[in-house]
């Protein structure tokens, strides 16, 4: 690159969550993929440590997931999804359900994890409704949520700069919890902070504001994960349950990164062992290989929309990509493939070294705060005085022109999404490399 025929070439994608005109300067283009590494199109070798983004656990191209692919595509590329549908979408839905938390019973397809929080959002609205309690039409978010782009999931969502640009046209009705999140009581955790319980009880206050019977439902990550990694307080999605119970609320779980094995656990309601109404999810269901989202329900939501003239719609609400063969087939090779080589296992088994690496960097004099969970890790850096965000900028940068690592950041927050069957000897050597970099950074 760097002829203005490269560069020229460059123009046409305006790219998401990206520096577009930074980006033109310094392209980080990937071209390949294998296993636990990236080439770009230069052809040099990338360790990823972000498993795509929050994706791949299994690795890239995993030769079971690449024959599925390749073998559904030429025997069923697409079949219409409405009144009619194709016989992988069962097979996966089935599959995951078999996977989920006993009480979880039907899975709506979708393409990704906007698109499943819309769905969730949707179905706890329809809910209500269906059970003569229209009235029930505000949602409840946190600060510091990330629940995808969508109206919805920005309106429930509590990251600034996403909402910012959006601020009037979000979807009325909606109010936040505070976040889990106090540096000065909950820093250096490991695991789950044991401060903070109590934060929960801002939806006690809600529901005496607005009274709890308006309230449809609230949707929470059990671990924050693209604000910075921030796992749940002891005792805190226990809390959130009870206040939801208390006050007929729905609760949702959006696990859009904890499904699938990130805490070595199916999915993060098994590792807390408290149970949403509903959960949302997309990345791991597919190893992230063909896009696909799905939202688990659990029978009495699925029931309540059940009624009337059978002959009838139930939920005005689908994608034309909604159980997609491809992304089906995607599916259920990556559901073997973590069934078969034990991959949440191997994840369980790594969450402990993992924690012990990141927690290495606790006493450096750049580093303000080190958090993680399952095999999700955060260290989170002292801005630049008067910049912030660009230490971490940087730190990405000259990882992947120098050190031959995929280093995600937020802001000043190094993020971490090791794979899900990663090496500790990767890990360590990856980790080195940072401390390096950090060590010489400004
Ligand atoms: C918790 C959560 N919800 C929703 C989303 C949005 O998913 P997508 O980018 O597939 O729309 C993400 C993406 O990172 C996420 O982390």
């Amino acid at each position: 690159m760097g002829s203005a025929t490269a560069a020229k070439q460059l123009d046409a994608y305006w790219m998401p969550f990206t520096a577009n005109r930074d980006f033109r300067k310094e392209p980080r283009i990937i071209s390949g993929a294998k296993g636990h590494h990236y080439t770009t199109v230069d052809g040099r070798k990338l360790y990823d440590l972000f498993a795509g983004l929050w994706t791949t656990g299994l690795g890239h191209c995993h030769p079971k997931i690449v024959e599925a692919v390749q073998e559904q595509v030429a025997t069923l590329d697409y079949a219409i999804g409405f009144q009619v549908s194709n016989n992988r979408s069962f097979e996966l839905a089935q599959r995951v359900v078999d996977l989920a938390p006993e009480p979880f019973t039907q899975c709506f397809f979708t393409n990704s994890g906007s698109e499943s929080v819309d769905t969730a959002l949707k179905i706890a609205l329809g809910f209500h409704r269906a059970k003569g309690e229209g009235h029930r039409t505000r949602l409840i978010g946190r600060e510091r949520g990330y629940h995808g782009v969508n109206f919805g999931g920005v309106s429930v969502g509590g990251m600034v700069p996403n909402r910012k640009v959006f601020s009037a046209n979000l979807i009325p009705g909606v109010d936040h919890i505070r976040a889990t999140f106090d540096l000065e009581h909950t820093a250096f955790s490991r695991g789950q902070p044991e401060w903070g319980a109590h934060l929960a009880d801002d939806l006690e206050r809600l529901a005496a504001l607005h009274d709890g019977s308006n309230i449809a439902a609230v949707i929470v990550e059990p671990v924050a994960g693209s604000t910075g990694v921030l796992p749940p307080p002891v005792g805190y999605l226990e809390r959130l349950r009870e206040i939801c119970d208390r006050h007929g609320i729905l609760l949702i779980f959006d696990e859009v990164i904890t499904a699938f094995g990130r805490l070595g656990r199916p999915f993060a309601a098994d590792y807390f062992g408290v149970m949403p109404d509903i959960i949302t999810t997309a990345k791991g269901l597919t190893n992230g290989v063909i896009p696909m989202g799905g939202v688990l329900v659990q029978k009495h939501v699925y029931d309540a929309f059940m009624h009337g003239p059978e002959s009838m719609i139930e939920l005005f609400h689908g994608y034309t990509y909604s159980g997609h063969p491809v992304a089906a087939a995607a599916g259920v090779a990556a559901l073997d493939a973590y069934e078969e080589e034990g991959t949440f296992e191997q994840a369980a088994a790594l969450a402990k070294p993992f924690e012990d690496l990141l927690h290495s960097f606790a006493e450096h004099p750049k580093v303000l705060d080190v958090r993680n969970i399952g095999l999700m890790g955060a260290i989170e850096l002292k801005p630049r005085e008067g910049a912030p965000g660009a230490r971490g900028f940087e730190m990405h940068k000259r990882c992947f022109w120098e050190e031959e690592i995929v280093l995600r950041n937020g802001m000043d927050t190094l993020q971490f999404s090791p794979f899900l069957n990663a090496n500790i000897d990767d890990l360590t050597h990856a980790l080195e490399r940072i401390r390096h970099v950090l060590d010489t950074i400004d």
